[in-house]
């Protein structure tokens, strides 16, 4: 009857924004050297830098985080979460770890080593991190309709399969430590992966004896595409579908700060017993107790209660009607996004709204530092600097793509902030041409997009 999906919740505790004039902002971005993660939370008005961590938690959980049992060991709020997890993802073992890199850690460390190839539709930066820190090869192998910033192909996020089969017989079965299925594909543009796909994704690890497992931490909305766009899905929960997917692998990590709802926690769950042993010593030496690893018990409250709230039909349905309200606004405005629009993102093509700004000047970096600038909004770039690697010469591979993550925390921001953020790309698009590329003056080793300095390069 009524076309408007509300927010389908009210406020109850508010925490205030600080605005800022543009000159203070062009002073904060000097500071923090050009890299929006360098900046103070209370310089940001919009803060669209991710949907990780930054949810705002239900009256429930809160009941729950005031329920939490701090024992050291055998506290009854792991048992909830335990419990909760096991059940959703099939899985006999659960580790709890402080959040989802940790458990990539653990699992891709003790996978991974020299001469070990991992397989992904696109790693994570983390995942990638933590594969090469254990001297494994991460191989991103997306499906090719994913390219393509501009059609409207209802699964981007889909896993190339007869890539994926050339790569398994190329570098042999012995050397794959696992095959790593992202839903939904966060670094491919936020691009949800069918049903078929991960059945077919389990069809020949099954046949080839390799570990398939699910990065699971965005689920829930991965469900909310599969029971809209997928054939066959129309009648089910999303929780069914979410049990389905999950059912398919050996095993799952999840960050519990993005799908779980909550502000810290993640977990490894696992089928294989002696897999799940051999994690286990890792645990409890670099996380904690198998009770708790790296959470408190208010923590694991929250997230058993966060993992049956995300499954609500109303709150998937604000939440991918506020994506798609963004993106199709940012569309009509002619700044150009990836197609389709996802539930946790909306991604900006900066190499086409930039298209002066060569690759190795950073065109996504420049858009994060005028969205700041202008409006104070904070996003993310995901391209060169996240991804660009040197050759051997010291020149600049650039990454596949140039975007801009604009990440929707969930149930915190309402239409009119959105609105607001609309209206700042308007100016975006108006003054496109003036924006300036950017070089790099500091770098670390790894990850360097969070830590990097940069300048501008002066026309
Ligand atoms: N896997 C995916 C697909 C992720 O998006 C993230 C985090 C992780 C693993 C790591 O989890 O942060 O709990 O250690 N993504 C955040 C983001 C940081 O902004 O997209 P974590």
């Amino acid at each position: 009857m009524f076309k408007t999906i509300i927010e389908p919740f009210k406020i109850k505790v508010v925490e205030p924004i600080r605005m800022t004039t543009e000159s203070e902002r062009r002073a904060a971005l000097e500071r923090a050297f050009f890299n929006p993660f360098l900046l103070e939370s209370d310089q940001v008005l919009i803060d669209m830098l991710t949907d990780s961590g930054t949810s705002a938690m239900s009256s429930r959980q809160w009941a729950g985080i005031m329920e939490g049992d701090e024992s050291y060991a055998g506290a009854k709020s792991w048992k909830k979460m335990e419990k909760r997890i096991s059940d959703l993802t099939d899985c006999p073992y659960v580790l709890p770890t402080h959040q989802g890199r940790a458990a990539e850690r653990i699992l891709y460390g003790y996978l991974g080593g020299k001469n070990k190839i991992f397989i992904s539709n696109t790693h994570f930066d983390t995942t990638r991190a933590n594969i090469e820190f254990s001297g494994a090869t991460a191989i991103d192998c997306p499906c090719e309709e994913s390219a393509d910033p501009t059609t409207e192909f209802p699964f981007k996020g889909n896993l190339h399969i007869e890539k994926l089969k050339q790569l398994i017989a190329h570098h042999g079965v012995s050397n794959i430590a696992a095959v790593i299925l992202t839903v939904t594909n966060n670094s491919g543009g936020g691009q949800p992966v069918s049903m078929a796909n991960a059945r077919e994704v389990r069809d020949i690890c099954k046949k080839n004896g390799v570990l398939f497992i699910l990065d699971a931490c965005r689920i829930a909305e991965n469900s909310y595409f599969i029971k809209h766009r997928e054939k066959g899905f129309e009648h089910s929960t999303y929780e069914t579908i979410a049990r389905e997917m999950f059912s398919l692998a050996d095993g799952c990590i999840m960050s519990a700060k993005k799908d779980a709802l909550v502000n810290m926690g993640g977990f490894l769950a696992l089928k294989n017993k002696s897999l799940a042993d051999a994690c286990t010593n890792l645990l409890i030496i670099t996380e904690g107790f198998t009770t708790y690893g790296g959470l408190s018990g208010r923590d694991m409250e929250a997230i058993a209660i966060g993992l049956e709230e995300v499954f609500d039909e109303h709150y998937l349905q604000y939440r991918i009607a506020s994506a798609t309200y963004f993106g199709e606004h940012l569309h009509k405005l002619g700044i150009p996004i990836i197609h389709p629009i996802g539930a946790h993102a909306v991604y900006v093509d900066a190499k086409a709204l930039y298209d002066h700004i060569p690759a190795h000047e950073y065109p996504g970096q420049a858009l994060v530092c005028e969205l700041y600038r202008t409006g104070g909004v904070r996003a993310v770039e995901i391209g060169s600097v996240m991804f660009g690697k040197y050759d051997k010469k010291g020149q600049l591979v650039a990454a596949p793509k140039e975007l801009v993550r604009l990440a929707l925390p969930r149930r915190v921001y309402t239409q009119s902030h959105i609105d607001y953020v609309i209206e700042v790309f308007e100016q975006i698009f108006e003054h496109r041409k003036k924006a300036r590329g950017l070089k790099i003056i500091y770098e670390p080793k790894f990850l360097r997009h969070f830590t990097a300095h940069f300048e501008e390069i002066k026309s």
